[in-house]
């Protein structure tokens, strides 16, 4: 196959930032898809809906002259989030969901929640009025492996949670083991995930073998070769429960090759194309529509996007750094080769 023809794809899990770095980032993002979710964990997070309407303002504000890119917004769910803020939400039309973070487990979960019984009322609310809860599934407890992360917090929190709120609508965002799979495979239609490039094209060889690689270093931590390959198995499965979110998440060059360094793919550049040699790779391509821009939109209750855009078989380099305001951004595979590239 010489070119693949798609609808055009939603990236159902982004990390846009702010100001001078979202002006770097967006055209990226707004080229290869329609609409995106956009993560509220900015600095300070967006948890009420006029936040979300500031900054749907200022990414509208930033995006190239010509595009129709649409930002899908959500809340940043905190132990005083009040349901009436759920009610508006669901009401204003442009938020779509609402983010969980177990505070402390990744970049600026800070103000994320620490005892998710404190957010019942406005859980209960949302169960009522079908707004999604989007979750970043690791315990922040130090004492816990990181490589163990995702599956005790399944086990501790989220298996807990879908019960007591059968109906509630979840996304494990970002999923990386064969637990985490296997948790949504055994939930009803209620309950999906999201599957980053990343992750289906790396395991945790490609951050600590022969040398740390601080550009392969995201949250949650990619994870054995048997986890990665339960994922691509899902990615590729045809079910509905699993879709395109790249979870994109740029940091200035500096903040990444650094003593400590910040958790964070940037993929935004060329997310279709690394998906492309993921299920290229599982003899799936086939696949890839379906998973990139049908299952998301169906479980946000969106319409499907009607556009189409082409990817052909051909090489090209990935820069080594991109602007990032005053700052340099290093793309994953920064310097190397892919096989897919996007027409223009
Ligand atoms: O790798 C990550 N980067 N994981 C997250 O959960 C947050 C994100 C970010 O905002 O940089
Ligand atoms: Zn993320």
């Amino acid at each position: 196959m010489q070119t693949l023809t798609l609808t055009r794809p939603d990236d159902w899990h982004l990390h846009l930032r702010d100001g001078a770095a979202l002006a770097a980032v967006l055209p990226h993002t707004a080229r290869q898809f329609a609409r995106a979710i956009v993560m509220p964990n900015l600095k300070p997070p967006v948890t009420s809906v006029a936040q979300a309407a500031a900054y749907r303002q200022r990414i509208l504000a930033a995006l190239p002259a010509g595009s129709d890119f649409t930002p899908l917004m959500t809340l940043y769910l905190t132990e005083a989030t009040p349901p009436e803020e759920i009610e508006r939400a669901k009401a204003c039309g442009f938020v779509h969901a609402v983010k969980y973070y177990p505070a402390g487990a990744t970049t600026h979960s800070e103000a994320g929640v620490s005892d998710i019984g404190k957010c019942r009322a406005a859980l209960e609310r949302m169960e009522a009025l079908g707004l999604p809860l989007l979750v970043h599934g690791e315990t922040a407890d130090a004492a816990v492996d990181i490589f163990d992360r995702e599956r005790v917090f399944i086990e501790q929190v989220l298996a807990p949670l879908a019960q007591r709120l059968p109906r509630l609508r979840l996304v494990l965002e970002h999923v990386t083991t064969r637990e985490g799979v296997e948790f949504v495979e055994s939930c009803g239609p209620s309950v999906a995930a999201t599957l980053t490039a990343h992750h289906l094209l790396y395991n945790r060889n490609a951050l600590l073998a022969g040398g740390v690689r601080p550009h392969h270093y995201c949250l949650p931590v990619p994870k054995r070769e048997a986890h990665r390959q339960a994922l691509v198995q899902a990615a590729v499965s045809g079910s509905a429960k699993f879709f395109l979110g790249s979870d994109s998440a740029p940091h200035a060059r500096g903040a990444k090759e650094a003593a400590c360094g910040c958790a964070g793919c940037y993929t935004a550049l060329h997310a279709l194309e690394l998906y492309a040699e993921a299920f290229e790779a599982a003899g799936a391509l086939d696949r890839l529509e379906a998973f990139a821009s049908f299952h998301g939109a169906d479980f946000y209750g969106l319409p499907r996007n009607t556009a189409r855009l082409t990817l052909e078989r051909a090489e090209w380099r990935v820069p080594q750094a991109l602007p990032y305001g005053d700052d340099v951004l290093v793309p994953l595979r920064a310097g190397e080769t892919l096989n897919w590239r996007l027409k223009a």
